[in-house]
């Protein structure tokens, strides 16, 4: 499936000012608010991303000729700097001004690295060296990012406005070499090696701390350039079937509250061939819906047009008929059972059998309103004689059916079951004279009933998909309807299987 909400995930960002130069917006029939608690699920799991990628660090070596006095200059060496481990106590991800800031604070790290030093001085003219492990703690880490969110040619851009790593404070303990010496002796004695390890330490953890804030900083950059290749690589629609896709268009810039994100997508279906364009003259209100009450992750609005949409390409495609030569009570597809109710059906095909052509006329009407959805579809039943090899066509009967039902979510799908509320019937014309449709409508009544609906049923509870990044799968889903539009607020769990950074 695919992936339009990828936002979800990416959420480190935002809407910058609207670019006057290109911000054509258009109108979205659907819309995806991710909450707060949406951010900080997206912005856990991209925190836990990001040490994921970070892990193991290797940093460049860091070299140094330090002058100490009495003893001279003194070359220092320290390799292999690898960051192992990084522990985030707590992070934050508050939409501001200047795009969506993501902090991680009191975090802490573990590094490792080998030490050397060497130097020959006039006290002692051969050269002296020695070398060991160190291990350093971070203490205090804190790394804050600032990103943007734009909506550029129907995708997402996001891009880094501000990226910083601070660390407070900086223990490191040497292992190895003579450093246990150093370690007791440092403030009584201080051998000149002491003396060297302790310049080693005080002139590196500088140097050390740099370089670390340095390549997370630059990690984390080009973890958000990745992202924002992906992005750039979303699809701008997602197959539904054969015959018909959705456009996730992005229409508009996000929009960014001081507690929410909201993307605009296109949202209509459109057809697989593109043999057929269709546009839609909205009045459309409002869109975006927040689920009031409701701490769900994610809501996403419909506007009714989707499923209009969907119903203008199904009807495009020529899906929207069926020959029908079974039903329940089979009998009543031979003209024997209508010999009294209908004498010149009987009269003028004795005991043939029959079949019905059930073809919907125009593109349903498919409607949302307060606790509902329904459809009004207009159809011909053309009643088919069949007599031997010839397929004589009798009559043909207009029916209005109007459906109505609920709506439901089947994994990521929409996907929804209908009940018959009404219908009518009427003559369009007939070879067979003329009848009352009061004769037929017990009949059809049953038609409808066994099957009209569960056929509808069965394609409906398949349903569609909603348009949600591979790996998520949305939870606790409730839908609320209202005049014309119907919300799924849902909250999300991410299947940590299936790796972001690869599988689009
Ligand atoms: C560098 O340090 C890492 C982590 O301590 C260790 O696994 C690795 O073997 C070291 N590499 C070399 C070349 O010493
Ligand atoms: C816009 O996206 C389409 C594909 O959807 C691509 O073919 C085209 O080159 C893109 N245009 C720009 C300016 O990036
Ligand atoms: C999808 O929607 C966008 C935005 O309205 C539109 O520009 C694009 O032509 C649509 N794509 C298709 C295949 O209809
Ligand atoms: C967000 O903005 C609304 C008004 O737009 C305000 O009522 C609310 O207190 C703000 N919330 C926070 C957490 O700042
Ligand atoms: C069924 O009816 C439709 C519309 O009335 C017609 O276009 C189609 O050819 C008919 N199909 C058959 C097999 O008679
Ligand atoms: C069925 O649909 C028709 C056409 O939209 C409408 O006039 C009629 O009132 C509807 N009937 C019911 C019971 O909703
Ligand atoms: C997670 O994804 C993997 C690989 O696609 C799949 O095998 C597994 O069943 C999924 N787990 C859940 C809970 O959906």
């Amino acid at each position: 499936m695919a992936p339009a909400l990828l936002l979800l995930v990416l959420v480190l960002s935002v809407s910058s000012a609207p670019d006057a130069s290109v911000a054509q917006s258009d109108i979205g029939y659907i819309s995806a608010v991710i909450s707060e608690s949406g951010l900080a699920f997206a912005k856990d799991l991209l925190v836990e991303r990001a040490i994921d990628s970070l892990i193991p660090l290797r940093l460049h070596d860091i070299e140094k000729s330090v002058h100490i006095p009495l003893i001279g200059w003194v070359h220092m060496r320290a390799a292999n700097i690898t960051l192992s481990s990084i522990d985030v106590s707590s992070s934050t991800v508050k939409p501001g001004e200047s795009g969506i800031v993501i902090v991680a604070s009191g975090a802490t790290a573990s590094l490792s690295f080998d030490w050397s030093y060497s130097y020959s001085s006039w006290l002692i003219p051969i050269e002296i060296s020695d070398k060991g492990r160190a291990f350093v703690q971070v203490e205090g880490m804190e790394v804050g990012l600032t990103m943007t969110m734009d909506r550029k040619n129907g995708t997402l851009e996001l891009a880094v406005a501000q990226c910083g790593c601070y660390m407070e404070n900086l223990v490191i303990t040497l292992d190895g070499g003579a450093s246990w010496f150093y370690q007791g002796y440092m403030n009584k004695h201080k051998p000149i090696f002491c003396h060297v390890l302790f310049q080693f330490v005080y002139a590196f953890a500088n140097h050390i701390q740099i370089a670390v804030e340095d390549a997370i900083t630059q990690k984390i950059v080009e973890g958000a350039q990745k992202l924002d290749s992906l992005l750039q690589t979303l699809p701008k629609k997602i197959d539904v079937d054969k015959v018909s896709a959705l456009n996730v268009t992005f229409v508009n810039d996000p929009i960014l509250t001081n507690s929410s994100l909201e993307l605009d997508i296109k949202g209509l279906f459109i057809s697989s061939d593109k043999t057929y364009a269709h546009n839609y003259l909205h009045k459309m209100s409002k869109l975006s819906y927040t689920c009031y009450g409701e701490q769900k992750m994610l809501s996403i609005s419909l506007d009714e047009a989707v499923l209009n949409s969907a119903s203008v390409i199904y009807f495009q495609a020529g899906l929207l008929h069926w020959m029908v030569d079974k039903i329940p009570q089979q009998s009543l597809l031979n003209t024997a059972s209508w010999k009294y109710l209908i004498p010149q059906l009987y009269k003028k095909y004795p005991n043939d059998d029959m079949v019905l052509n059930m073809s919907v006329t125009s593109p349903p009407d498919v409607w949302i309103i307060s606790q509902k959805l329904g459809a009004v579809a207009f159809l011909d039943m053309t009643v088919i004689v069949l007599d031997g090899d010839a397929r004589t066509p009798v009559a043909c009967i207009s029916m209005v059916v109007n459906v109505s039902g609920a709506v439901t979510i089947s994994g990521n799908n929409l996907a929804g079951q209908v009940g018959l509320d009404d219908f009518t019937l009427s003559l369009k014309w007939s070879d067979v004279g003329k009848f009352h449709m009061s004769l037929i409508q017990g009949v059809v009544r049953v038609f409808l009933n066994t099957v009209f609906l569960p056929y509808v049923n069965l394609q409906l509870r398949q349903g569609f998909p909603l348009p949600i990044i591979k790996g998520f799968t949305l939870q606790n889903a409730n839908i609320l309807t209202t005049s014309s539009v119907m919300v799924v607020c849902s909250d999300l769990v991410f299947n940590k299987s299936i790796s972001l950074f690869s599988s689009f």
